[in-house]
């Protein structure tokens, strides 16, 4: 068996930067999962992938504070670092980096990246700021961590098609892999936010699963008119008088644009808020 270290948490962006080059200097692929903690099942698929294709495997916890906007959920996102910790131990993670907000960001730092149009769209026009804010932390990841992959889950479509629009223009040398959604029993895309539902609200929350699955069906069926198509799952969220939807589009799968017709490569793309939680989904037709 290949001798693997001991799991490693690392505080310090410098430390972080220095195992990185050993681990790269030792010959390892080095495969990245960034995430905001509080780690669940999708989290953990993300690691699994990384760990079957890499030498080693980096994992990050970081609640960003430039991706949420004025009156969202900064301060109430569920943290629990010594439980992810230990999840990550388990699913044999080799090094955890869970920097404090002042390394990430020191006193003085003024640089951001901006990803024009795409971050404009869908989540970016309800949440102005966010994809700026994934896209500036995402590269200082990068720049910090260096790998040579690092794993998104296509649960957040959107996130997949900027980072990698980001790492094409800024040419940068790291190769993005998209994960599937996982999801409950029930259908529900496993999120982190799914802590906030009210058992209602949960109950209420498969709807959003079967609304997309009918315009799968509906799909395979035949129909390919984006309106009908859209229609299907609004029809279906409206069963359910808690729900309200933010946007439901079909979108082409790598420019995000609306597409009319479902011949191509495309998603279904929504966003829903149920009570004060806002939750996406997608499904790929
Ligand atoms: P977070 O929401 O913690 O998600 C971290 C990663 O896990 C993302 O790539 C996300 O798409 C993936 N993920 C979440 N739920 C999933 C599920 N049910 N199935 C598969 N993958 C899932 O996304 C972020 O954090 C942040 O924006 C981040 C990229 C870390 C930048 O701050």
């Amino acid at each position: 068996m290949e001798g693997r270290c001991i799991m490693r948490v690392v505080k310090s962006v410098a430390e972080m930067a220095e195992v990185s080059r050993e681990l790269r200097a030792s010959g390892k692929t080095v495969g990245f999962v960034p995430t905001m903690g509080y780690l669940h099942a999708g989290h953990i698929s993300l690691v699994k992938a990384a760990r079957k294709d890499c030498g080693s495997v980096v994992l990050s916890i970081f609640v960003n504070p430039a991706q949420f906007g004025q009156g969202e959920d900064l301060g109430t996102y569920p943290r629990n670092l010594a439980g992810d910790v230990e999840k990550c131990r388990m699913a044999d993670v080799d090094v955890v980096f869970a920097p404090e907000a002042a390394e990430m960001y020191p006193a003085g730092y003024a640089t951001y990246v901006t990803v024009e149009g795409i971050s404009d769209r869908l989540c970016g026009a309800s949440r102005p700021g966010h994809f700026r804010g994934v896209a500036t932390v995402v590269t200082r990841l990068f720049n910090i961590v260096r790998p040579h992959r690092a794993y998104f889950g296509q649960k957040d479509f959107q996130q997949t098609v900027v980072i990698k629009r980001l790492v094409r223009d800024l040419m940068l040398d790291v190769e993005v892999v998209t994960v599937p959604t996982v999801r409950e029993p029930d259908g529900l895309a496993m999120s982190s936010r799914n802590s906030y539902l009210s058992p209602a609200e949960r109950m209420a929350s498969v709807q959003i699963y079967r609304s997309l699955a009918s315009a799968r069906s509906l799909r395979e069926s035949g129909e390919t008119r984006a309106g009908v198509l859209t229609q299907k799952v609004r029809e279906n969220l409206s069963h359910e008088p808690m729900f309200k939807a933010e946007y439901v589009e079909l979108v082409d799968a790598d420019t995000l644009l609306p597409v009319q017709s479902a011949d191509g490569r495309c998603v279904i793309v929504l966003a829903v808020r149920l009570g004060r939680t806002r939750l996406i989904d997608n499904m790929p037709l």
